[in-house]
């Protein structure tokens, strides 16, 4: 069932779990994120960037869309437009049936993210569809060292307070520590919890929104490193915190790098093991399953969304 993400989000925030966003670019990645989803009975937002539609475009993104609903009619899911970057993307994702899409202003100065987010809101809540807004920049691993020096990069729960109030929007992803792709930590790993709770003091109706919240599994980067690849010392947000997250009032947590690894660590073991197997569904099929195991994972044993439906 294509939903919108309010009704899961409302559900989410009195059962203190999250829900799983997870960046979708081909049939397989679909295919093993509904698997999953219809398994565990949870609830779940497929998410497209605007990389990733171009990648797979946009027709056969619906339609793939359209055949999950078919295939999992029991479970309640989202499409969602992951890190838009101007109105023209989020306007397209809304007209080809998106049922929500994040505008990523956080590049601009304050006044402008309100402005061009608010521009989003009212176009897509015209056409029934909901709006993520990004407020504060994800921390980069080279920033690491100063964290707590630097407390301008995370998000002002004061000023989150008047960008969700102003813009409309109906929910916000912040900035506690996190950051996008396999290299997130140098030391330990470490989020802001007291950024999270005053945020929702202040806002607690607002889902929450966490981004770059792959747990990096060291299994599946060892596995890709065992068979051929290179990514040395990679390190992610551990279970426990993310565990500790879903509980503290994050309603959505996006991962797209963990899938990336399970694809890569099974495709590799085949060309690996198999240097004579040259047919695509050899290694796609473990591909998909290990998608399936990774996202199932995390709805059962980390995020809490599984037997919410
Ligand atoms: O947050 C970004 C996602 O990981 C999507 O990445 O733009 O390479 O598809 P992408
Ligand atoms: P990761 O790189 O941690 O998977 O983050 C994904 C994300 O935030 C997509 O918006
Ligand atoms: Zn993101």
């Amino acid at each position: 069932m294509l939903v919108t993400t309010k009704e899961m989000f409302e559900n989410a925030m009195k059962g203190n779990y999250a829900i799983g966003a997870f960046n979708i670019n081909n049939m397989e990645i679909i295919q093993g994120i509904m698997d999953a989803a219809a398994e565990c009975k949870s609830p779940v937002i497929l998410q497209a960037s605007s990389s990733a539609i171009k990648y797979a475009r946009i027709g056969y993104l619906m339609k793939m869309v359209e055949a999950a609903q078919e295939e999992h009619p029991e479970v309640p899911f989202a499409i969602h437009l992951d890190h838009g970057p101007d109105f023209e993307t989020c306007k397209m994702c809304i007209d080809a049936g998106f049922t929500s899409v994040m505008f990523d202003g956080s590049k601009y100065d304050f006044e402008e993210n309100v402005r061009l987010t608010k521009e989003v809101v009212e176009y897509a809540h015209s056409k029934g569809v909901v709006v993520e807004a990004e407020l504060g920049t994800l921390a980069g691993v080279e920033d690491e060292v100063s964290v707590e020096a630097d407390d301008a990069r995370y998000t002002d729960p004061m000023q989150a307070k008047e960008f969700v109030e102003r813009t409309g929007c109906d929910s916000l992803a912040i900035a506690i520590g996190t950051s996008h792709g396999a290299y997130k930590f140098k030391g330990e790993a470490r989020l802001r919890f007291d950024i999270l709770a005053k945020v929702k003091e202040l806002i607690p109706n607002t889902p929450i929104v966490l981004h770059g919240a792959s747990t990096v599994i060291p299994e599946l980067v060892d596995m890709c490193n065992k068979y051929g690849g290179n990514i040395p010392g990679a390190k992610g947000v551990p279970d426990e915190i993310l565990n500790e997250a879903s509980k503290s009032g994050v309603s959505k947590i996006n991962v797209d790098t963990d899938l990336r690894l399970a694809m890569t660590a099974q495709i590799r073991k085949v060309f690996t093991e198999q240097p004579e197997a040259f047919d695509p569904r050899k290694y796609l099929t473990p591909a998909r399953e290990q998608v399936k195991e990774t996202v199932a994972h995390k709805m059962r044993d980390v995020f809490g969304s599984a037997n919410r439906i």
